[in-house]
C-alpha cells in the first residue's frame, strides 16, 4: 500500500526561487538561508520519495477572480511552469501522478470534501519555489508532484480546521491505494508576512515559532486559530499557515520533528521550515 512518510513545510517566496535562477545562493544576503536548507537537501537525497503531495496556492496564475476553487487537485499527467511576468522560470516541468491524484479525488469527495479536477494548472512559485528548496537545480524533478492548490488569496480561505480535516482524509486516501508508494505532503507558505499597505514587512517571530512549536506537539490548538489572528499576528499574507495544517493532517498524532530552521529576512517575509517525520 502507499504510505506518507514524512511531511514537510517551507515558505516560497519568490525571490528565492530568483536567488537560486541566478546564481545568487552564496551571495551576502542569501547565504545564511540557503545555508539553513542544506541539511534539508541532503535528508531529502536519502529519503527521495515517489510522489510529493503539494499543498500551495496559486498566485493568480493559473486561476484569476474569475475562478477561485477553495481546494483543486492537479490530475494531469503534467503541469507547466507559469509564467509569471518574467517568463516562465528555468526550471523542469512537473510530472504529475494521475493514478493517485484521481484515488484521493474519488476518496476525498466520498469522504464530503468537495475538491475541485484540475486537468490543466501551469504551477507558480508557490509550487516551484519549495521544489527548488528541497531538491536544487536538477534536470528533471526526482519524484512525482500531486498539487493542491487552497485559496489564501481571495477571502474567505478555508479554516484551519477545515484544512486539517482535509490532510486527515487524504491520509485515508493514500493509505487506500493499492500501489507500493512512498509518498510525502508538504505544506508550503508563510511564515509572518504583510506585503502591503501601512504594515508591510510586519515580522513577528514569536507567534511564528509558537506556531512550529504547536504544528508538531498540539495541531487542536491550531485548529482553533481563527483568521484574524493570523492577519492581525502575522500579516494579511500570513494566512497562508492553514495550508501547514494540511500537511499536518496527513501525518499520524505522534509525528516527530527531524528539522528546523527560520530565517529573517527574505525579501518581506520570515522564512520557516520544517521536516517531520511520520511515527
Ligand atoms: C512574497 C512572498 C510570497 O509568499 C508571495 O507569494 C509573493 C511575494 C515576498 O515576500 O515578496
Ligand atoms: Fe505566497
Amino acid at each position: 500500500m502507499a504510505k506518507i512518510t514524512a511531511g514537510i513545510s517551507t515558505s516560497h517566496v519568490p525571490a528565492l526561487g530568483a536567488a537560486l535562477d541566478q546564481g545568487k545562493t552564496k551571495e551576502g544576503y542569501w547565504a545564511p538561508l540557503f545555508k539553513g536548507y542544506e541539511p534539508s537537501r541532503q535528508w531529502m537525497q536519502e529519503n527521495t520519495p515517489d510522489v510529493v503531495i503539494l499543498v500551495y496556492n496559486d498566485h493568480a496564475s493559473a486561476f484569476s477572480l474569475e475562478l477561485v476553487p477553495t481546494f483543486a487537485i492537479g490530475c494531469a499527467d503534467r503541469f507547466q511552469i507559469a509564467d509569471e511576468g518574467w517568463g516562465p522560470r528555468p526550471v523542469p516541468v512537473v510530472e504529475g501522478h494521475p493514478e493517485l491524484a484521481w484515488h484521493i479525488a474519488q476518496s476525498a469527495i466520498e469522504d464530503e470534501f468537495d475538491m475541485t479536477i484540475v486537468n490543466r494548472m501551469p504551477v507558480d512559485h508557490g509550487l516551484t519555489v519549495p521544489l527548488s528548496m528541497m531538491f536544487g537545480q536538477p534536470k528533471s524533478w526526482p519524484c512525482q508532484v500531486i498539487p493542491i492548490a487552497v485559496n489564501v488569496v481571495v477571502y474567505p480561505p478555508p479554516s484551519g480546521r477545515r484544512c486539517y480535516h482535509l490532510g486527515q482524509a487524504i491520509q485515508r486516501a493514500v493509505e487506500s491505494f493499492e500501489p507500493n508508494l512512498n509518498v510525502q505532503v508538504w505544506g508550503t507558505g508563510g511564515m509572518s508576512h504583510q506585503l502591503q499597505g501601512s504594515r508591510a514587512g510586519l515580522i513577528n517571530q514569536e507567534f511564528d515559532k509558537a506556531f512550529m512549536d504547536d504544528l508538531v506537539a498540539n495541531p487542536e490548538v491550531l485548529m482553533q486559530k481563527p483568521h484574524v489572528e493570523y492577519l492581525r499576528e502575522a500579516g494579511s499574507e500570513g494566512v497562508e499557515l492553514v495550508m501547514w495544517l494540511i500537511m499536518r493532517g496527513a501525518l499520524g498524532p505522534q509525528a516527530k520533528e527531524l528539522y528546523r530552521f527560520y530565517h529573517v529576512p527574505a525579501s518581506n517575509t520570515a522564512v520557516g521550515h520544517m521536516i517531520l517525520e511520520n511515527a
